[in-house]
């Protein structure tokens, strides 16, 4: 036990005193970690327990009235705590803490002068320590610094991407994620993560479609308001969980054409009905923190949005926490061209609600002039840092500054055989099964040969993605480690063939050649193709989604030497694979699957789980043919009809090539007997929903029942479809069971163009099944 440990458990009821006191009285207690003499620790360690207690005694309790380790303060406890405090800060400390630097830019002069609130993107525990204790010992205020990082899919497990874990349909799993990832990254010194990024992607050229749950806000919203759960625990003090930080405030995945950081324009009723549902499901699960998006929403960049950030966020959702800029984003405002000048750009993005700068050190720097040339008040300035200052007790800080030590002990908190464990299972239930013809799959596990062939097979870097928080790739399983593990005994022939891109031809030529021979020694071929971590993510946007360089040269190569092929796709973005749908009889979505992909993947290539995943996402013919998402709305001339003058490309089916919510099984299941507790439900009212599934198959698997709606007539055009339940069930050969829902009239509303949330009556089509189309299907009356 460190003497800092000590000393926080002495005095839960205010470290801030015990560490004014101890310097006081000239003994620093950071000392004690340079002490290596057990004798001299041991003393010096009961010097600082003594001091604790005189402390506890010696300042009256109503100063700083702190929890104990893990619980909430109450309400007015933490206003009580945060004016007090505020009350003795200079306005240079007040800007400090909204500001947020990266590491390499917070001097420990910096801290000491108490400028620094915030830290971005430290993964050294030891350095996160060095810092903090810097802050909270050597800055008059001792406030401690809050240590955000972006903790997007795991921190050292890395599980697979959130839009592979929302294909699991399964947000309890995706809880389980957050809260590994929250235990991991605190124990390297986070207390903060900037997710889950909520984006609605209705693109998937855009590069940050990976990071979110797909193109639909109702599987959006759960897997958001689960990774809140998640990271926060329900308790934002517990030392071992996050500040969660819904992101990117709004609208930020309706960039134009797909292309990062464009432009979004939109109707209010798009934005509220499908874009912020995510958000709002967030901030109900109780995300405490919220980023603003890069982009311009008709015109208003996010950093200065009021209706956004005032109206609907503070106002409409009595949002309590605080908002963040993305990454420079109030210098942006210059290149946006609504700000002249720096200060400018501060002035406008702090009043319209965005209480801390990320990055860009422009707070620091304008907050001053704005403030005596009375641009900014300081009323203004006191409610942001009341914000910031409100988290940062709920968080705990002041009582458990910080949580890292050095990397060591972190270690022992990392990467445990149950968080690997975890991220293997949540693997297995994001692939996604999109084509078995001819049941190719399950392998049989008495293969004697086996060609594994392609760039990803052994790739240890690209299944962790583009953000892999503190991720080592020397710790990925690979589809390689995968199989041999799966089969000691046969001969494994790996052949490369090509790079993902970047072969000359002449490269490409000989590396397809060596692939189809070892193809023909085998018995199957098993191909891993796909994207880098680089081309999906921040800044991965792509205008062709086809498979990248000579890949799919080696794929038809292959399978043309009439070997059963399985391919395996590990991808950020969906990819157009219509050659491959209806030529290889194997496909496996694995998407970019983290550290547990290639135990994961042999476990589904050989049958000891079923592959029960479903696309999160409508996974297009061509890139050209996007937007394809499966809520759109009807038009008044549907593609489906059989005319010219309707919806649809002349050279182009109309549909994606696979919809949203499609997912194969390695067995088959029947839906019957949907039935409605009643056929009309009131205002105020409810319907119970069921539906009987049977696994008619032969083998244990999963499905996912879906519930689907739409509104015949309405006073705007409703979509065609929209998902409104799920349930993912395990069923054994045979077994039937009953899934229920409950579809409240809450539901059945969706906001106007005036911003009112209007319930209407009339008809419903209502369709319980597998995917996005087809399904059970029955009316009721809305009254
Ligand atoms: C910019 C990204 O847009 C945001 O998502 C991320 O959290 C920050 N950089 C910090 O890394």
């Amino acid at each position: 036990m460190t003497a800092y440990s000590v000393v926080i458990k002495m005095t839960p009821s205010g470290l801030l005193y015990l560490v004014e006191a101890v310097n006081y009285l000239g003994v620093d207690w950071r000392f004690y970690l340079m002490v290596t003499n057990k004798w001299f620790r041991g003393i010096y360690a009961v010097i600082l327990v003594l001091i604790a207690f005189a402390t506890v005694l010696w300042f009256p309790k109503s100063r700083v009235e702190a929890s104990p380790p893990g619980v909430l303060p109450a309400e007015a406890q933490l206003d009580s705590q945060v004016n007090e405090l505020l009350a003795r800060m200079t306005t240079e400390e007040k800007i400090g803490q909204l500001t947020q630097l990266a590491a390499s830019d917070a001097t420990p002069e910096m801290i000491r002068k108490g400028e620094v609130g915030s830290i971005l993107s430290d993964a050294d525990p030891a350095d996160i320590a060095r810092l903090q204790h810097i802050a909270v010992s050597e800055s008059r205020l001792h406030i401690p610094i809050l240590f955000g990082f972006d903790v997007i899919h795991g921190y050292r497990t890395i599980f697979p991407i959130p839009l592979a874990m929302a294909g699991s349909f399964d947000p309890k799993m995706e809880e389980q994620e957050a809260a590994i990832a929250a235990a991991e990254a605190s124990a390297g010194g986070q207390r903060w993560t900037f997710a889950p990024m909520v984006d609605i992607a209705r693109d998937p050229r855009w590069g940050r479609i990976t990071e979110g749950a797909g193109e639909d806000q109702f599987l959006g919203a759960a897997m958001a308001a689960a990774q809140v759960r998640g990271f926060q625990g329900g308790n934002l003090a517990d030392p071992h969980r996050l500040l969660a930080c819904a992101k990117h405030y709004a609208a930020y995945g309706a960039a134009e054409g797909g292309r990062d950081y464009n432009t979004a324009d939109m109707s209010v009723q798009l934005l509220r009905n499908v874009y912020l549902p995510p958000f709002h499901a967030a901030v109900e699960a109780g995300a405490e923190s919220v980023m603003t998006a890069f982009n311009d929403l008709n015109g208003v960049p996010g950093v200065e949005d009021r209706f956004l950030l005032q109206q609907v966020l503070r106002k409409e959702w009595d949002f309590k926490g605080f908002v963040v800029s993305d990454y420079d984003a109030v210098n942006e405002l210059i290149s946006h061209g609504v700000a002249g000048s720096q200060k400018q750009a501060v002035q406008e993005a702090l009043s319209a609600g965005t209480d801390m700068d990320m990055h860009d050190g422009l707070y620091l720097k304008e907050l001053p002039a704005l403030l005596a040339e009375g641009r900014i008040s300081m009323a203004q300035l006191n409610e942001a840092v009341r914000r910031v200052l409100r988290v940062k007790f709920e968080l705990g800080l002041f009582d458990h500054p910080c949580t890292a030590a050095d990397a060591s002990s972190a270690k022992a908190h990392w990467l445990t055989p149950a968080y690997r464990e975890a991220a293997r299972a949540a693997e297995e239930r994001s692939a996604v099964l999109l084509r078995n013809s001819g049941n190719v799959l399950p392998l049989s596990e008495t293969l004697r040969t086996v060609a594994v062939i392609g760039p990803l097979a052994d790739s240890r870097t690209e299944p962790l993605s583009h953000w892999h928080g503190d991720g080592n790739p020397q710790d990925t399983v690979t589809i390689l480690d995968g199989l041999r593990r799966q089969l000691p005994n046969a001969r494994i022939l790996v052949e490369k063939g090509v790079a993902v891109e970047g072969d000359t031809e002449a490269e490409a030529k000989a590396g397809i050649a060596r692939a189809v021979a070892a193809a023909r020694q085998a018995q199957v071929a098993i191909l891993t193709l796909g994207e880098t971590a680089e081309m999906s993510g921040e800044g991965g946007s792509r205008s062709s989604l086809n498979l990248p360089g000579h890949q799919k040269q080696l794929l038809k190569a292959v399978v043309k030497t009439g070997k059963p092929v399985v391919l395996l796709l590990m991808n950020g973005h969906p990819l157009t694979i219509s050659w491959a749908a209806e030529h290889v009889p194997a496909i496996l979505e694995l998407w970019e699957g983290g550290t547990e992909v290639g135990n994961a993947a042999a476990n589904l290539l050989f049958g000891k789980v079923d592959p029960g995943g479903k696309l999160p996402v409508s996974v297009p013919r061509i890139a050209s043919q996007i937007p394809v998402y499966y809520d759109h709305l009807n038009t008044g001339r549907p593609g489906t009809m059989k005319t010219r003058f309707s919806s649809r490309y002349l050279d182009l089916p109309v549909g994606p090539l696979y919809r949203f919510g499609y997912g194969l099984s390695y067995t088959t299941f029947r839906f019957s007997s949907l039935a409605l507790s009643a056929p009309a439900m009131g205002r105020n009212g409810s319907i119970e929903v069921s539906a009987t599934i049977t696994n008619t198959g032969h083998r244990a698997g999963d499905e996912v029942a879906q519930l689907y709606i739409r509104q015949r007539v309405a006073t705007l055009s409703q979509p065609v479809r929209e998902l409104k339940g799920f349930e993912r069930i395990t069923l054994q050969p045979g077994q039937s069971r009953v899934v229920r829902f409950t579809l409240k009239a809450s539901q059945l509303g969706f906001w106007n163009n005036s911003s009112v949330f209007r319930i209407e009556p009339g008809t419903f089509d209502l369709w319980v099944g597998d995917s996005s189309a087809g399904g059970l299907h029955t009316t009721f009356l809305l009254k």
